[in-house]
């Protein structure tokens, strides 16, 4: 297995472009479904998950085209051949359950593998169940497998989702496209993943209004037409390299980069010392002078601060000068970067949702394994703050959710290299 090798110390200048979103990209990737036409995507970005997520697709019978590299995907569904998303696939990529609303709303029929829990949760899928039984479907588990099937198609539903569920809303809003009237989705998530997959939804033909608010209102239609969509930029991602010269030092843009896909997020890192600045080429962010100020973070769904950079930013406050509080209140178990950052010097105490953070005036290189993907972005983070060589393993984690780590950082006067096994 590949492992990175970073050699901490180095101060950051330069740009890093940001990628097409891959919590986007795999929510766009299964509405290809809902018609019999091409849908293309541009600014796909180039992940192991993206990669999965087509094999998916191929394995109903789809035609999946476009090279890694141009970043352009062109999925056709004209005609599906089967409907049995396999646990081969979905074991290693949790978003295959994306797949059930739209072959539902299709095909009126699906065999999908139950995804299992993961490194950070149990992570179930019974919303996403609840919602579409709401709308008609047939659901039995047997096996480890959902059989799902409607006899004459999805129905319309005034359905109030009982929590915030990102995948949830995707897959009953893709479902609705084509249910016989109108449903309206309450307690929806607000990420802006799922703003960009109405977008593309609508440019197909979809009649959806309400677009980023918590209730969307769907009129189903008979059938969908295919469309050309950018994938919306990935401000995960986007966040996560702000934090790079916030922790190594320096000053980086990061070309594309928006502040609005990032509010909360900006707030905290502002409020650690750190300069951010926006213009028409991104995001500028300038490390602090006069040291790290530690802040108190509780995770929350869009606009909240994001789980997703919950790691990366106690990363940066391993550094700081106090005492930080992170609250993680979307996942059970976020916190297995902790341990590794502590075998770096750091000093953190888990206990149970909540892990406190006293700052250490520097971290020191080491052997660390990767425990999930947003862990192994943090310790890369924590790696180029730290004093001497740290080696990560296990970093197929990475290339889950991060195009081109090594090549993006080297780009900045990072050193770090992958070693390839
Ligand atoms: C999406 O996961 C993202 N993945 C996650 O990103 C992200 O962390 C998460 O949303 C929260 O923002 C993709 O978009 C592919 P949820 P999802 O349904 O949809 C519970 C990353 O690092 N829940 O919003 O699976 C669930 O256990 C990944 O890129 C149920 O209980 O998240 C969790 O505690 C990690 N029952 C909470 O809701 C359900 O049926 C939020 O989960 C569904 C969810």
């Amino acid at each position: 297995m590949d492992r990175i090798l970073v050699k901490g110390g180095s101060e950051l200048a330069g740009e890093i472009p940001i990628s097409g979103a891959k919590n986007a990209c795999l929510a766009l990737m299964p509405a290809a479904l809902l018609t019999q036409q091409p849908l293309i995507l541009t600014n796909a970005p180039a992940l192991s998950d993206i990669s999965m997520m087509r094999k998916l697709l191929t394995s109903f019978g789809c035609e999946v085209d476009g090279s890694q590299n141009n970043r352009i995907l062109t999925i056709s569904a004209e005609r599906i051949s089967n409907h049995i998303a396999e646990y081969e696939i979905v074991r290693k990529m949790r978003a295959s359950i994306l797949v059930l609303g739209p072959l539902l709303a299709r095909d009126h029929k699906a065999v999908v593998s139950l995804p299992g829990g993961c490194a950070i949760g149990a992570r179930p899928v019974d919303v996403h169940l609840e919602g579409l039984e709401a709308m008609g479907a047939l659901l039995e588990l047997k096996d480890g497998y959902i059989f799902a099937e409607v006899k004459g198609g999805l129905t319309a539903v005034d359905y109030t989702f009982p929590l915030v569920s990102v995948g949830a809303t995707e897959n009953l809003i893709m479902a609705s496209t084509l249910a016989k009237g109108t449903s309206f989705l309450r307690n929806c998530a607000l990420e802006p993943e799922i703003t960009d997959l109405c977008n593309c939804l609508k440019a197909m033909g979809a009649k959806i209004s309400g677009t980023g608010t918590s209730t969307i209102i769907i009129e189903g239609v008979s059938s969908l037409n295919g469309t050309t969509h950018a994938v919306i930029l990935d401000r995960i991602e986007l966040g996560t390299y702000m934090l790079a010269p916030a922790i190594a030092g320096g000053k980086v843009l990061l070309l594309g980069g928006k502040l609005e896909l990032v509010n909360s997020f900006t707030d905290i890192l502002s409020k650690t010392g750190c300069q951010v600045i926006e213009s028409e080429m991104g995001i500028t962010v300038e490390s602090s002078k006069k040291g790290i100020n530690p802040v108190n973070i509780s995770t929350a769904p869009y606009p909240g601060f994001p789980t997703d950079l919950q790691a990366q930013m106690m990363a940066l406050l391993t550094l700081s000068n106090g005492v930080s509080k992170l609250e993680e209140n979307i996942f059970e178990n976020r916190f297995m970067h902790a341990p590794e950052l502590n075998r770096m010097g750091a000093n953190i105490l888990v206990d149970g949702g909540t892990a406190t953070v006293t700052g250490v005036s520097r971290l020191k290189g080491a052997q660390v394994m990767a425990t999930d993907l947003r862990a192994s972005i943090s310790l890369i983070l924590a790696a180029l703050g730290a004093q001497g060589e740290t080696i990560i393993s296990r970093v197929y984690h990475l290339d889950r959710g991060y195009e081109n780590v090594t090549a993006k950082l080297s780009a900045c006067g990072a050193r770090i290299k992958r070693l390839s096994s």
